[in-house]
């Protein structure tokens, strides 16, 4: 990173800025974009009846997710500190109140308990990188893959291996601080894994059942619609978008005073939604055309795609290259879920950058067991949600992460004057800037609360 260069008057951020508003775009596609696109989306999508939930969650990417990123972009260049500090010290600027920090800690918090499970995932993803190369999905059958899948992830050895690999490259690079390593692989991961997927959409609608896949994602039927679909929808718009725990918060630290808030997030979130889509349009027509179940849950992509890549012409090397693409993916968006923490530690507790990576990844290395046996010794033990694995998941996408975001809302609609947000993210104050004030104020704060609170049966 090029050292700060704030204008005076401006707090100058302590770990220096982004070389370019590009590096910065980068960094922030590469949070959002990961398994939630990917892996998430469909199955999730699966599970709540396809067109309805894909509806809801494009509503609330734009009227929630959005703003909410808008928002902490701001309030972390504003900040120019860790989510923690940031929001401390924003909160005694505006309001006299340090306890906002509270919600720099919940997005820490949230953090653990989402990269638990994430690196239990992109473990799946590694040994699929290598199950394809070694040619175990050529010619397979859906019932074949199923079964290995199956048998996959019900060795514990085996996946937490694989966990254990991913943290540690997630540690090593986030002890590193390696930007221009996020950059560059953001650069051609992201752009590949999108080749990739196309040419996966050429398999599907030349040998999937395609008509049966779109119509699935894209013709709602409205009397699907409710409160857990809609739930599970706002929570997917805010994991896929990373926003709701200070990861983006944590990025807007270093962002160079002039760059623009609201382009950068326009861009991203039209690029992480159009690739949650394009991943669906993939997935389906497989599904349909081999009978197997929608609803089938977080195992969907390791039983779709593999079909297709054993029967593609070169679909062994194809099969590599999106799984290493897949893995670089969740990396990038693993380091962000770090950062938060990290950042905080090591401007709170002195340590090294190093030292810090090194104690927040073994807590969620040992945490990740929990999801590792969640798949395996301990899928019978199951409670609220289902396994441990469903509740983690529920408590940290569906609750904290909209919770963190209604805060933030609340934060940056109502503490924060209007002249401070304004002057981050529009100086002129221009319609944009209007409608984000709006939707921040109002649309996204109610949105969220009555969500949240009919997802507890409040209004049963
Ligand atoms: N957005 C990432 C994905 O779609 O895979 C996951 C994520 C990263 C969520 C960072 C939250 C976060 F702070």
């Amino acid at each position: 990173m090029a050292q700060s260069n704030a204008s005076s008057g401006q707090r100058i951020s302590l770990h220096g800025n982004w070389s370019s508003r590009f590096a910065f775009i980068l960094a922030v596609t590469g949070s959002a974009v990961g398994l939630g696109n990917i892996w998430k989306f469909p199955y999730v999508a699966g599970q709540n009846g396809g067109g309805a939930f894909v509806l809801v969650y494009l509503c609330c990417v734009v009227a929630i997710g959005l703003p909410i990123m808008m928002a902490e972009i701001m309030l972390g260049r504003r900040g120019r500190r860790n989510p923690v500090e940031t929001m401390r010290i924003l909160g005694e600027e505006e309001s006299g109140q340090p306890i906002w920090a509270l919600v720099g800690l919940g997005g820490v918090v949230a953090g653990f308990l989402i990269l638990s499970f994430y690196s239990t995932i992109a473990g799946w993803t590694l040994a699929y990188t290598i199950k394809a190369g070694a040619g175990s999905f050529v010619g397979a059958d859906a019932a074949t893959l199923s079964a290995e899948f199956g048998a996959f992830i019900a060795n514990p050895l085996v996946t937490g291996f694989w966990h254990t690999l991913f943290m540690a490259m997630t540690v090593l690079l986030v002890g590193l601080g390696v930007e221009e390593g996020i950059e560059r692989a953001v650069r051609f991961m992201v752009p590949a894994l999108v080749i990739l997927l196309l040419l996966l959409l050429g398999y599907a609608i030349t040998s999937g059942d395609f008509a049966a896949g779109v119509e699935f994602l894209f013709k709602p039927d409205f009397s699907k619609i409710n409160g857990a679909v809609v739930i599970a929808a706002m929570g997917q718009a805010f994991f896929t978008l990373s926003v709701g725990m200070g990861a983006v918060m944590a990025y807007g630290a270093y962002l160079p005073q002039d760059a623009s808030i609201t382009s950068t997030s326009f861009a991203v979130a039209a690029a992480d939604t159009l690739i949650a889509l394009l991943s669906g349009l993939v997935i389906f027509p497989i599904v349909f055309a081999n009978g197997l179940d929608p609803a089938e849950g977080p195992g969907l992509i390791f039983q779709t795609l593999p079909l297709a890549f054993g029967k593609m012409p070169g679909g062994s090397f194809f099969g590599v290259l999106f799984f290493i693409c897949l893995g670089f993916a969740a990396l990038t968006s693993a380091i962000s879920l770090m950062e938060p923490a990290v950042a905080w530690i090591v401007e709170r507790f002195d340590v090294t950058r190093q030292a810090a990576a090194i104690r927040v990844g073994l807590i969620i290395w040992a945490l990740g067991f929990l999801t590792v046996l969640s798949f395996s010794h301990l899928s019978e033990f199951q409670f609220g949600r289902g396994t441990i694995f469903d509740n983690l998941d529920f408590l940290a996408i569906n609750v904290m992460l909209p919770l963190g975001g209604l805060m933030i809302t609340i934060f940056a609609g109502w503490v924060m004057c209007r002249n401070s947000s304004a002057d981050e993210i529009d100086p002129d104050a221009g319609r944009l800037y209007s409608i984000w004030r709006l939707l921040v104020r109002y649309i996204a704060p109610v949105a969220v609360t009555f969500v949240l609170l009919s997802a507890f049966g409040v209004f049963d």
